[in-house]
């Protein structure tokens, strides 16, 4: 049984429709990824599976079930035992999430008190222990700082600590390492994956950026507009993406191997809520799209086994036989025949690197036990994406 099982999951906000059915399920110690552009519903989600919407504005409906428990429409109470207890979510800006008048040692230690029912010096040594995990520096002295002492690194580090305190099941980390530079991004992505090795915790890790999933992430949700239009494991992804939104944006990464390309757009923007698109939401952004398109949603649909795309006309995976329909149509749509635009001002042929992903790379002990870094791109493998 998954630990966590969201069905149909919707949200409108004063009558707007933001979230429209989405249906995710977590194993046990599984680590997914839901990824999309700003907008496009991810933070959403998990707030409406966890009630953390206001209630006045948002209205939830369908179904969040944890290990056979419904989460929607449960009294406070279980809610608030199961939020940072069983789950717990870290956000975007750890020090915003971090009370600045009280010492980080004490707010570890107030979880420690909710969720476990630690007090006194066995809460205190129990902090010094979770921030000794999470890789803080002089651990000890470090519960009588201040928020506004550390770095941004180091808050976030925090934020986990207080995450872990409730020995969580499933860790929800909303855009982790947005605000922090490339070098401690990796290094947090890494410090993820260690707890999660260690403790067997489930992950889902939102963000905008495929360039982090790949390497953290067993399997990613790409989400557009309000709902989940691929669904499919990390490396299938990088191999061959079938919805030609994620196509779109892994045109948008840096190749990091092979022959330089220029890095290409997709054209337009997320729709808006209130003036969503008749049929595909994405149709008017889509270099693939075809009059059929407008008349109806298409639904996830099973493109081959373990990979679902919800697209009338998905890309077809590469390899097909030449000369095949496949392959003539996989021919077609190499990025520079698909409307994607070309980043403005930069020539063919050189990788202006806006992508936030660029020069990310990650730890990986090396065969005479040295740690070298190698670029987060190659070790996705998208690097030969129609180089
Ligand atoms: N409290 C709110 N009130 C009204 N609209 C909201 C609220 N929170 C989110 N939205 C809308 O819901 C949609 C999805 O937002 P969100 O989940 O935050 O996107 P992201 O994928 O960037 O995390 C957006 O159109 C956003 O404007
Ligand atoms: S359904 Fe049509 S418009 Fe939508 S993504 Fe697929 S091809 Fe493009
Ligand atoms: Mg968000």
């Amino acid at each position: 049984m998954p630990l966590i099982t969201l069905r149909d999951l919707a949200v409108s906000f004063d009558g707007v429709p933001a979230l429209r059915g989405i249906d995710l399920e977590v194993r046990r110690g599984e680590a997914v990824a839901l990824v999309g552009e700003s907008g496009c519903g991810k933070s959403v989600t998990w707030l409406a599976a966890l009630g953390l919407l206001p209630s006045a504005k948002a209205r939830v409906t369908g179904s969040v079930c944890l290990d056979g428990q419904e989460l929607l429409g449960a009294a406070p109470a279980v809610l608030d035992r199961v939020r940072g207890g069983r789950v717990a979510m870290i956000f975007q800006d750890p020090a915003s999430s971090l009370n600045p008048v009280h010492r980080i040692g004490r707010q570890i230690v107030e979880a420690l008190r909710l969720h476990r029912g630690l007090d006194g010096t066995a809460a205190r040594e129990e902090a010094r222990r979770l921030l000794d995990q999470v890789g803080m520096p002089d651990a000890r002295r470090r519960l009588d700082a201040y928020a506004h002492e550390l770095s941004g690194g180091q808050n976030q580090r925090v934020m986990i600590a207080m995450a872990l305190a409730g020995q969580p099941e499933l860790l929800v980390a909303d855009e982790p390492t947005t605000a922090l530079d490339v070098t401690i991004q990796a290094q947090i992505l890494e410090l993820l994956g260690e707890i999660r090795r260690d403790t067997g915790m489930a992950l889902v890790l939102i963000s905008h950026d495929l360039g982090v999933v790949g390497e953290t992430c067993d399997r990613v949700c790409v989400m557009y507009a309000g709902r989940i239009v691929e669904e499919v494991s990390s490396r299938r992804l990088f191999d061959g993406p079938a919805h030609p939104y994620a196509v779109g944006l892994l045109g948008a990464l840096p190749p990091m191997q092979g022959a330089r390309r220029p890095l290409l757009a997709i054209p337009g923007g997320v729709p808006d809520p209130a003036a969503m698109p008749p049929g595909c939401a994405f149709g008017p952004r889509c270099a693939r799209h075809v009059g059929a398109c407008d008349d109806a949603v298409p639904l996830l649909a099973t493109v081959e086994p373990g990979h679902r795309a919800a697209c009338f006309r998905p890309v077809p995976a590469r390899g097909a036989p030449a000369g095949s329909m496949a392959a003539t149509v996989a021919d077609r749509d190499r990025p520079a025949d698909r409307g994607m635009s070309r980043i403005a001002g930069q020539p063919a042929g050189h990788s202006t690197l806006s992508h936030s992903g660029v020069g990310r790379s990650v730890a990986e002990p090396s065969t005479t036990g040295h740690v070298v870094r190698r670029p987060l791109g190659y070790a996705l493998g998208h690097h030969e994406a129609w180089a």
